[in-house]
């Protein structure tokens, strides 16, 4: 077993290391011409499909469903398609409204959760196209889905859902850009600049984990506390709910995923100097915004730890620890934010003595409803 996990103690941390390798796997062959193109075989096939659509609906479970949140704001903003992210479970039991010409995609990891299975045959029956973003290859969504694309990160083994995480949002930053691209609403310049940022995400990520010791450091610290925040706008509202999610079920501490401007309507009146806040801050459009949103933090008594590109001074002067991650395309932004959050999930739990590969209660894959 030892040999399986690389030499590494826990299949997670095996997990999180080596996904410089696997975001690799997921775009190779699929970015091409020196980084600036993107071609997807379920793209290509079904043509008609991607310019005749309506809307998107995007369904999973989990941290498939974080994942589905980013693939949203990508769609919109790159392929000009409206798109709503539902909940496997509620979706399957709901009024879809689905008609022939809208698009259903289906996030899973495994492609065996049951609830995410039930609502793309229900999508089938109303004549919907049903794309699938799987992990594993033959799993029952990707041989129920018409057609789609593997994020190929390998087996993952640890509960806690870390490289299939960054491998999605890859896959769907592909898709954005290639469906924008056939569409006409993002230009060739853009579909190459996208391109080459992904095609730079394996060094990068490479870069972001050596922020490890940093992190296992500052696990010391936080590993008595009962209740953390996470917070992030925009591109990183879904990396906040990410990194609170792994927290919780891994290290049994209560976490809170918010948009940062949310805040002000409820999880502000449990501020004090027992919660810290986990500010997913990089320099994007919304940096202004966010700052305002540590300062108000910081004004309770709260701790923050701050997310920041390299060299941001203004935030580095008033968080309490700075985790800093080079800048990438804000789209793409999670794959690189999500990293250090995975990191201090781990960290924290291994030094609260946690399992944290089989952690209590959870599977690694829900078949049953
Ligand atoms: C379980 C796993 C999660 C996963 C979710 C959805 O809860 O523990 O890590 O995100 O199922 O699984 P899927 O295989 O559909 O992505």
């Amino acid at each position: 077993a030892q040999l399986e996990k690389g030499g590494y103690p826990h299949f997670m941390l095996k997990e999180i290391m080596e996904q410089p390798a696997t975001i690799r796997d997921c775009i190779r062959g699929r970015i091409y011409d020196n980084g600036t193109k993107i071609f997807l075989n379920g793209v290509n096939h079904f043509k008609e499909k991607f310019l005749n659509v309506n809307r998107i609906v995007i369904v999973a479970c989990g941290t498939s469903w974080h994942a589905s949140l980013i693939g949203k704001r990508m769609f919109q903003e790159l392929a000009h398609i409206p798109v709503t992210v539902e909940y496997a479970s509620e979706f399957r039991y709901g009024t879809s409204l689905l008609t022939p010409n809208d698009i259903v995609i289906a996030v899973s990891q495994s492609g065996e959760t049951a609830d995410t299975l039930a609502a793309i045959k229900m999508a089938h029956e109303s004549g919907a196209f049903v794309y699938g973003i799987c992990n594993v290859i033959g799993s029952s969504i990707s041989r129920e889905a018409d057609t789609g694309t593997y994020i190929h990160v390998g087996p993952e083994i640890g509960v806690a859902s870390t490289k299939a995480f960054t491998g999605q949002v890859t896959v769907l930053a592909m898709l954005a850009v290639a469906v924008g691209n056939l569409r006409g609403t993002i230009s060739d310049a853009e579909v190459s600049q996208i391109a080459t940022a992904i095609s730079n995400l394996p060094e990068l990520i490479g870069k972001t984990l050596n922020l490890n010791e940093k992190i296992e450091d500052l696990s010391k610290i936080y590993t008595y506390v009962h209740n953390f925040l996470y917070l992030g706008r925009g591109y990183n509202y879904p990396t906040a709910l990410e990194g609170a999610l792994k927290l919780k079920e891994i290290s049994y501490i209560h976490a809170e995923g918010y948009p940062a401007a949310e805040m002000k309507h409820g999880p502000i009146a449990l501020i004090d100097e027992m919660m810290p806040t986990v500010v997913i801050a990089p320099q994007d459009d919304l940096h202004d915004k966010i700052i305002s949103n540590i300062q108000q933090v910081k004004a309770r008594g709260g701790k923050v730890i701050a997310v920041i590109n390299e060299n941001d001074r203004e935030i580095s002067q008033i968080a309490d620890d700075i985790l800093e991650i080079p800048s990438v395309p804000d789209c793409i932004s999670p794959i690189i934010s999500s990293i250090p959050l995975q990191l201090l999930a781990y960290h924290i739990a291994i030094r609260k003595g946690c399992n944290v590969d089989m952690p209590r209660n959870l599977a690694k894959s829900v078949t049953v409803e």
